[in-house]
């Protein structure tokens, strides 16, 4: 955006109907300085369906209130590259499956367009220094959808760990699962290996998010271990050896039931968060925080909706003008630790992690 345009709201663009689109663009449609302008599908009637289905007036189902005011002007394309031509879209949300992400954020930044990309960001690294080094040399940002890190909770907790409070840090372990077997139809995208499917960067992805928030840099080798059916890894275990005889563990798994929780362990104390992906209530965001004998505080921080903030966030750096290499940086960092952990389960030996 120019000096001049920076006052208007930053004009979106969603790549693909998919079932996360909802809460993203209701969130588009509910942060500050957002409009959502358009969306492409392969089929341009499930790009209007998806507007008539989210416009105010159509019946309400399990996962989709509508939300779009009937006035809203909201453009249903036929292509990804119709939108992408588009000259009035300033930022893309590309929600398709993972296989797909490089070659439509690339394209994304070859038109000048901003990408918040869904995580896992790339199938490998290979690919996602490619979608860095697209919208770095176009002067776009580039993001990938990890909403927990723009919850201000998420700065609360970090403030714990760099207080001192627990002592040296030793420890981070956490889970991820849902019962994607038992939940989900056997096509989902989820159980194809060739659309980038299997666990590890489904929800494993936020386990290594984890890690490497509270250490702040790379482990310096990786084990894993995996079961694989359907063609993809369901369940996923992994260590991760961090510099200064530092540690991390984590479980993600297709089959088990929901869990998102987060410990950080220090020589004094424990940070314990049993949402940290995403806050059970959004009104009610908690951690606790425990001592040796096991005193505990609660501290809350409620009243936010993540996906708001990830994409006022966003906005507030389109508008700026100034891209931030945060969060290209944290992209390729988790890709990395990804990509160790994924050729560790199926090599089934330690892998050493090279710098990104
Ligand atoms: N950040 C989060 O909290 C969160 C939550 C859930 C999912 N995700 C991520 O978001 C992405 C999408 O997940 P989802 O569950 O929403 O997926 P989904 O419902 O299966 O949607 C994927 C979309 O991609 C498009 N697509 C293009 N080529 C496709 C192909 N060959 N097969 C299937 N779909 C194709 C389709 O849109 P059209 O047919 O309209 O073109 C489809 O609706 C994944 O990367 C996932 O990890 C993130």
């Amino acid at each position: 955006m120019s000096t001049g345009e920076a006052q208007r709201p930053v004009r979106w663009g969603i790549l693909g109907a998919a079932k996360i689109a909802t809460i993203v663009g209701r969130a588009i449609h509910n942060a500050r300085g957002s409009q959502l302008a358009a969306i492409a599908s392969r089929n341009l009637a499930r790009a209007r369906d998806w507007i008539a289905d989210h416009t105010v007036g159509a019946p309400a189902v399990a996962d989709r209130q509508p939300f779009l005011p009937p006035a809203a002007e909201v453009i249903p394309r036929g292509s990804y590259l119709e939108l992408l031509q588009d000259p009035h879209i300033d930022a893309v949300y590309i929600p398709l499956p993972p296989a797909l992400h490089c070659e439509w954020t690339c394209r994304a930044a070859e038109h000048g367009k901003h990408v918040l990309c869904e995580k896992p960001l790339a199938l490998s690294l290979d690919e996602a220094r490619r979608m860095a080094d697209a919208c770095r040399q176009s002067g776009r940002q580039l993001m990938d959808g990890v909403m927990w890190h723009h919850h201000p909770r998420t700065a609360a907790m970090k403030s714990v760990l760099e207080s001192g409070e627990l002592g040296p840090l030793r420890h981070v372990t956490s889970a991820f699962s849902f019962n994607a077997l038992a939940k989900l139809q056997p096509d989902d995208i989820r159980f194809q290996h060739g659309m980038g499917g299997g666990v590890l960067g489904d929800v494993g992805w936020y386990c290594v998010t984890a890690a490497l928030w509270a250490f702040g840099e790379l482990p310096e080798r990786v084990y894993a271990t995996a079961r694989y059916d359907r063609g993809v890894d369901i369940s996923l275990n992994a260590i991760l050896w961090f510099r200064g005889e530092r540690s991390a563990s984590f479980n993600c798994g297709f089959d088990a039931v929901w869990r998102k929780w987060l410990e950080v362990a220090g020589s004094q104390g424990t940070l314990v968060c049993d949402d940290f992906v995403n806050p059970w209530d959004a009104a009610k965001a908690r951690f606790w925080v425990h001592g040796s004998q096991g005193q505990g505080t609660q501290h809350a921080h409620g009243g936010c909706i993540q996906e708001v903030r990830m994409i006022e966030d966003f906005g507030d750096i389109v508008r700026s003008g100034r891209l931030d290499p945060h969060w290209p940086a944290v992209a390729l960092a988790t890709q990395t630790v990804v990509d160790a952990i994924a050729e560790s389960a199926r090599q089934e030996k330690v892998v050493e992690v090279r710098a990104v």
